[in-house]
């Protein structure tokens, strides 16, 4: 059977971006076809100036998210990535066959430390190794697949590129994954910067639509987005990034085509009123059940508990297989 593995930081709320690039394909589709696992990946939440108050408070929202987006703990397993060692452990391993060049060549860190640097901070050494400890999580369970995002898949070729390389060096030890991603959101946009990612830790409120906003609040965002100058309405990613943007929000939240939808609006309006309607509805179950969830903790609690302990017992054999392979001594 595939086996998946997919993970979600808790550096912010989530967003829609975050629901339609991923989660949903994992609730809707790769829990029933797959042997699943999904990870809140906290320790990656370190690599940025944080609050720990927040991290664990952000860690336990995503945590119920998940269950309320429709991951069923009996058919997937979904666990906190500081709760088994292994990927620690493997990370470290993998950093001995990782190169610093591969690090500073990924798009994201050259982003995100630029954003450290603007705001007067400094770069955490773990920002820079971030891929490594990503390329860990996916290789201790054997994925061969990663749904992502696009935003993601960069990194994935990484933990491509390790397992080969780890593979030829010290004998076969792990699966070589590769990334897929949804046919259309792949690459959610911020509604008020349309050529920039939704992305749930930037600070630009209005752009972003978080999971648990209230209607109103999705409503007025989706109102307030920027469009393009001119009034046809057509699927132009390059010249017409916000239209575009939109179509393809539309197109996700109802199961239609960008470009058939563009065809069937002459003007912005009635666009951004549907595409709200259609966000607000996609939305509207995972809040209720967001509720419903956080009303019982001790049930989120099991959950995780019995994830990570399922997560330790899948990890545990590869991560000490590649010990062996590297060269160290087994502890008897
Ligand atoms: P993260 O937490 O930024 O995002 C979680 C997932 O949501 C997707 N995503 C988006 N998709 C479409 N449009 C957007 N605007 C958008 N924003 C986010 C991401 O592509 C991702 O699939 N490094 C990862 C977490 C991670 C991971 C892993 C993922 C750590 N280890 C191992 C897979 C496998 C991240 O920061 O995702």
């Amino acid at each position: 059977m595939t086996r998946v593995f997919s993970g979600i930081k808790p550096t912010g709320h989530l967003t829609l971006g975050n629901y339609l690039g991923a989660m949903r394909q994992w609730a809707t589709v790769d829990q029933y076809r797959a042997d699943a696992l999904f990870c809140i990946v906290d320790l990656h939440a370190l690599t940025v100036d944080h609050d720990p108050a927040r991290v664990r408070r952000l860690s336990r929202q995503a945590a119920t998210l998940l269950l309320a987006s429709g991951l069923d703990p009996e058919r997937c397993t979904m666990f906190v990535q500081s709760h088994v060692d292994e990927h620690a452990r493997l990370s470290y391993l993998l950093e001995c066959v990782a190169t610093d060049g591969e690090m500073r060549r990924m798009i994201q860190y050259k982003e995100k430390a630029a954003r450290e640097r603007r705001r007067g901070g400094s770069v955490r050494l773990s920002l820079l190794t971030y891929p490594v400890l990503m390329a860990a999580d996916i290789l201790a369970y054997g994925a061969d697949e990663v749904p992502v995002g696009n935003d993601q898949t960069q990194h994935v070729e990484l933990a491509r590129d390790l397992a080969v390389r780890f593979n030829q060096r010290y004998g076969h030890t792990f699966v070589v994954p590769r990334a897929t991603n949804p046919a259309v959101a792949a690459r959610v946009m911020n509604l008020q910067d349309p050529v920039s990612k939704m992305g749930k830790s930037d600070d630009t409120g209005p752009g972003i639509v978080y999971l648990l906003d209230e209607p109103d609040v999705v409503r007025k965002k989706v109102m307030r987005a920027v469009t393009d100058s001119g009034s046809e309405v057509v699927y132009d990613r390059e010249s017409r990034p916000g239209l575009a943007n939109l179509l393809e929000i539309l197109a996700a939240c109802t199961g239609g085509e960008p470009a058939e939808l563009a065809a069937s609006y002459d003007g912005y309006g009635a666009l951004k009123r549907d595409t709200a309607d259609a966000v607000i509805e996609v939305l509207r179950p995972l809040r209720k059940r967001h509720q419903e969830l956080c009303a019982d903790p001790g049930h989120l609690e099991a959950v995780l508990r019995e994830g990570a302990e399922r997560a330790r017992g899948m990890a545990r054999p590869t991560v000490d297989a590649a010990y062996r392979a590297i060269g160290l001594l087994p502890a008897s």
